[in-house]
């Protein structure tokens, strides 16, 4: 089903908002037409909780930082991720934030064209200047990048040279509670409406493993059993999730 027909049927508009006095003007954002009161769904990487995170809250210590290598001494540079479930991109801005390279791949137009017009906005305010922190978001902007498209064909469509040191995967996870979401709860549902259940990841993972330098880190719902019941070696966790860590089966030289 193409993404305009989809819209259609949840009874959902995609549509860029033009109002000076509306607080999402200039922003595209994805209404519910039949909840003309629920705040729209929208990509915003200045939002002051996701500042908040990024001044106070961001540490090397913390289980995703692990997961993806960074607790190890043997670790240096700037590993290059692909973010294979790019989603709303919150975990790509930290991971970027973290000091990865990072590319973002999201196959739903929709979804695409909200963090699309996110990362627009996040680059205008930085380019245009007072911003805080400035040098973090600079730094987000120059190593995060996105792509359109299912990640199954573009990690196939990499020879070895351009394989990332590490695939990162957060599928949805049917009845999953994402209380740590930076969407309010009504739009955590429009999304899960919007996307369903990603019940094919497992083929996403089998190719991220053949794929990842380094590793693949899957991010899971605290009491989930581990993806596609392969036992992870090693895993991380926070409050709200745990990250699953896979050291690579390509024997490649990887980051550190
Ligand atoms: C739970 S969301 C990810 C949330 C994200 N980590 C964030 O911080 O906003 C999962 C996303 O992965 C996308 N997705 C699932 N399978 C994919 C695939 N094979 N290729 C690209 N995107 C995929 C879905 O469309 C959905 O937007």
């Amino acid at each position: 089903m193409t993404d305009e027909r989809r819209l259609q049927n949840l009874g959902f508009e995609l549509l860029r908002v033009q109002d000076e006095h509306d607080p999402h003007d200039g922003r595209l954002v994805l209404r519910d037409i039949n909840e003309g009161r629920m705040l729209p769904l929208a990509v915003d990487f200045l939002e002051p909780r996701l500042l908040h995170r990024l001044k106070h809250g961001l540490s090397k210590r913390q289980p995703m930082a692990r997961a993806l290598g960074f607790g190890s001494a043997k670790k240096a540079g700037r590993p290059y991720v692909i973010d294979a479930t790019a989603g709303l991109g919150v975990d790509s801005f930290f991971m970027a934030a973290l000091g990865c390279r990072v590319l973002a791949v999201e196959r739903s137009e929709t979804v695409a064209a909200l963090l699309e017009d996110g990362l627009r906005r996040l680059r205008a305010a930085v380019a245009r200047g007072g911003v805080e922190p400035y040098e973090a978001l600079n730094g987000i902007v120059e190593r995060l990048s996105l792509v359109k498209g299912d990640a199954r064909e573009v990690l196939a469509s990499l020879d070895e040279a351009e394989c990332p040191d590490i695939v990162y995967l957060d599928p949805m996870y049917p009845e999953e509670d994402r209380s740590e979401s930076a969407l309010p709860k009504k739009g955590m549902q429009m999304f899960r409406r919007l996307i369903g259940d990603d019940a094919d990841v497992e083929s996403v993972f089998e190719i991220a493993r053949k794929k990842a330098r380094d590793r693949v880190v899957v991010k899971r719902p605290l009491r989930a059993p581990p993806i596609a019941g392969v036992r992870p070696t090693h895993s991380f966790e926070g409050k709200t999730a745990r990250y699953d860590m896979y050291h690579s089966q390509t024997g490649s030289p990887s980051w550190g």
